[in-house]
């Protein structure tokens, strides 16, 4: 595993030519590329890569609100999305397992580099809005963890104070694809879910898979384990989810990308599909000394 970290950025490659790279700020996924060099999610040309704000694109974490928040008494005053993808989170550190040659027919052999970040109350990077607005001792524990076929992030969110809070936890992944009018949503069959552009309505999928014909942005409660995305009929993502309940699609189509001042080129919707699993549909209620827990995993079919 070759791996470098320049204090701002952490980079890591298998020997198999897979990469990822993870930036300190909001410890956002802003690169994951096979082995041939393709990129695997979108980043817009635009995006604020200093800490200026947030990365319009790769994959923020969104703690402790989705959204906004503004009958949530914890969270109302807290900016859209929380501030977890706007602190300087610290790298904690890397483990990596390699192939060994004498058995490496096995999936459990396959190369794996596992990167962890952490983000508490205490650290110096926090977002000053966190201090000013969310006053609970907590830590943050963030894992990249990249092998040849899939990147999994996860994340354990501790209650370190002597109160319960509540929090939402979401992994906001941009998914990069060729032709978003090409691509077919599987597994939200039956699944309920509230339609954030049609004032929040309540709705059921039917079990045609979803196409992407114009601004969508939908909190679904999956029924199905797996959400696969398809392209021109071919099976390309497979997202799965571990204690996260909710899965968000996100397309802002054109009028809602021209308003987005970092999202560059106007017309990149076409080549993104936001698929976030989150924890965002109700609070999760974590008592002093407890902590949530969930993960992604996306899988290149
Ligand atoms: C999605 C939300 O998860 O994130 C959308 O459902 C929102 O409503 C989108 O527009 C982007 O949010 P932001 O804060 O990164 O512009």
């Amino acid at each position: 595993v070759t791996f470098s970290d320049d204090n701002s950025r952490v980079v890591a490659e298998l020997p198999t030519g897979e990469s990822v790279e993870v930036l300190l700020y909001g410890a956002t996924v802003i690169s994951w590329k096979d082995a041939s060099g393709n990129e695997k999610l979108w980043l817009s040309d635009a995006a604020k890569l200093d800490g200026s704000k947030a990365v319009r694109g790769g994959i923020p974490v969104v703690f402790p609100v989705f959204g906004t928040a503004p009958t949530h008494p914890q969270t109302k005053d807290l900016p859209q999305h929380g501030f977890a993808r706007t602190s300087r989170w610290e790298f904690l550190g890397k483990s990596t397992s390699e192939s060994t040659a004498d058995n490496n027919t096995s999936a459990n052999n396959e190369p794996t580099v596992k990167l962890d970040f952490g983000l508490s109350s205490g650290s110096p990077g926090l977002d000053p809005l966190a201090h000013a607005h969310w006053p609970f001792r907590f830590n943050l524990i963030y894992s990249v963890t990249l092998n040849p076929s899939s990147l999994t992030t996860s994340i354990v969110a501790t209650n370190d104070g002597a109160e319960p809070f509540e929090c939402q936890v979401l992994m906001h992944t941009y998914l990069r694809v060729n032709d978003i009018t090409a691509i077919e949503i599987h597994g939200l069959s039956n699944a309920s879910y509230t339609d954030k552009v049609d004032a929040g309505a309540a709705k059921t999928q039917t079990t045609t898979p979803l196409t992407i014909t114009g601004e969508t942005d939908r909190v679904y409660a999956p029924v199905e384990e797996a959400v696969t995305v398809a392209e021109q009929g071919r099976p390309k993502y497979r997202v799965t989810r571990d204690n996260l309940s909710n899965v968000v699609v996100w397309n802002p189509w054109t009028d809602k990308a021209q308003s987005i001042a970092d999202f560059e080129p106007k017309d990149g919707f076409k080549k993104m599909l936001c698929v976030e699993p989150g924890a965002v549909g109700s609070w999760q209620a974590v008592e002093a000394g407890d902590a949530f827990e969930g993960a992604q995993t996306i899988t290149l079919l």
